[in-house]
């Protein structure tokens, strides 16, 4: 345990961290790559550009210095990170590497501010943090290797399909080379792909599973991100997946991961509200799929939003959902609906606009459902600021953001 000592010195200095908070870890990333380049590969460089790794260490380590003496409060952000860093393969030995270079930043930033006696009661707390990540961390990797047809680390897959889904978005149906089943997963998480980067390395990025579990495959749905005319490069991985990869192909893959699931067991009494814009429909597709099939007859509504039919993806197969499951209500919103688009038929599940709340509290009877959602940064503001608002407790409003959710936390403070 740590000593009331300790605790007291970093709740004092925690305000100071705050404020230097991003310098800090802006300045331990540059330290860090310089003197231990073999963490490299496991870092998303798109995130190191837009500067969200920063604040999302920055804002871990806040918190952690504001509630050390109540970690209960930080029960949901351990198993977040501790799920992304077993979907990255953090290890034990990685540890002493982060914090070695984050207490020299903390010295080399805060100057004569940074006393002995403060650094060691930030070395004490790192390492108490450290200790439970690692230790949830090592419980994932035995739960991942000893689940029926689970493996630990990465596992080489076969594509065995490619499958258009939109003009932006493929599916990547994944079977193992050895000829072995897939591991069950829960709807809503995702597995992480390996692949040779342009530096000679690594890299790794994570996709949500767009299938319903129990299948011999498991499947990714991935939108290809375009570059611009700005100079923005196109998105690595996805423009390699849509096109160099093949039917035939091999592609390394990291076991199911992810804390963002729909929960099966809980209440079926009350309606599941399914939101999702973009691609951020794949794992609620997994979960409306589940739900269908393990939780029938509950009330379901599925409003998804995009630009317009063009880049609408699985519309054929969530129609046809709708038209076998009386329980089930779909709607779709288009920001930028074509021509065609604004013919449509009279009774036609789409509307122009964005999914917002009068159209949840259009359709859903009461504001008293689980709510789970995943899109864009604005989608997912708009969508958090409004259960909070109608009171939603934070148990029934659960989301994934495909990226630093610290970033998505700070845009709605
Ligand atoms: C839990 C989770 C689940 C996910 N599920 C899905 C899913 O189901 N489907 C899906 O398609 N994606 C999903 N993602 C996102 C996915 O992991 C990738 O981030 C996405 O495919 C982009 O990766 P990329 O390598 O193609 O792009 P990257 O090369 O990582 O680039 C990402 C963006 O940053 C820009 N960029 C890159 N480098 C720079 C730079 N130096 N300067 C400025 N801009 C730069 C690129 O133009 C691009 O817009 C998920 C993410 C998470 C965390
Ligand atoms: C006590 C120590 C640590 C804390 C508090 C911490 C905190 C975090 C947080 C908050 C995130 C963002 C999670 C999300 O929202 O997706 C994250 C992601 C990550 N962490 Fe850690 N971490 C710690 C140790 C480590 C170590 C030892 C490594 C190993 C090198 C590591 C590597 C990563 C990577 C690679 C990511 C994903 C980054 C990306 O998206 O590019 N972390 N961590």
């Amino acid at each position: 345990m740590l000593s009331p000592h300790t605790i007291a010195l970093v709740k004092a200095t925690a305000p100071v961290l705050e404020e230097h908070g991003e310098t800090l870890t802006r300045h331990f990333y540059q330290r860090m790559f310089q003197h231990n380049p073999e963490v490299g590969p496991f870092f998303n460089p798109a995130h190191q550009a837009a500067g969200a790794q920063q604040k999302a260490l920055a804002g871990a380590i806040c918190a952690y210095a504001a509630n050390i003496d109540n970690l209960e409060v930080l029960g949901g952000a351990v198993e977040l990170i501790a799920q992304k860093h077993a979907s990255l393969m953090i290890k034990p030995e990685h540890y002493p590497i982060v914090g070695e270079n984050l207490l020299a930043s903390i010295r080399e930033v805060l100057g004569a501010a940074a006393t002995e006696e403060i650094v060691q009661a930030w070395a004490e707390a790192y390492q108490f943090l450290a200790d439970i990540l690692i230790g949830r961390e090592a419980q994932i990797y035995r739960e991942q290797g000893a689940a029926p047809h689970g493996w630990e680390g990465f596992k080489t897959f076969f594509v065995t399909r490619k499958q258009p889904e939109s003009e932006l978005i493929t599916s990547f149906y994944l079977e193992p080379v050895d000829g072995g089943a897939v591991p069950d997963y829960k709807p809503g998480q995702y597995l992480t792909l390996r692949m040779p980067s342009p530096c000679g390395h690594t890299t790794m990025r994570n996709y949500s599973l767009s299938d319903k579990p129990g299948q011999p495959w498991l499947r990714i749905s991935v939108k290809q991100e375009p570059g611009d005319d700005t100079g923005k490069p196109e998105g690595f991985v996805s423009s390699y997946l849509h096109q160099q990869v093949r039917v035939g192909d091999r592609l390394e893959v990291g076991p199911p991961c992810g804390e963002f699931f729909l929960d099966l067991e809980e209440s079926h009494e009350r309606p599941l509200v399914l939101l999702s814009a973009g691609v951020g429909i794949t794992p609620v597709l997994s979960m409306l799929l589940s739900a269908l099939e393990r939780t029938p007859g509950r009330r379901i509504f599925f409003l998804h939003g995009c630009l317009n039919s063009r880049v609408h993806a699985f519309r054929h197969q969530v129609d046809a959902l709708a038209a076998a499951h009386p329980n089930l209500t779909v709607r779709y919103r288009y920001d930028a609906p074509t021509e065609m688009d604004r013919l449509r038929s009279e009774g036609s599940p789409v509307s122009e606009g964005q999914i917002d709340a009068e159209l949840i509290e259009s359709l859903v009877p009461e504001r008293d459902a689980d709510y789970y959602f995943c899109g864009p940064k604005p989608f997912m503001v708009n969508i958090y600021h409004q259960l909070l608002a109608w009171g939603i407790p934070a148990s029934r409003a659960h989301f994934e953001f495909f990226g630093p959710r610290q970033e998505l936390e700070r845009s709605t403070e």
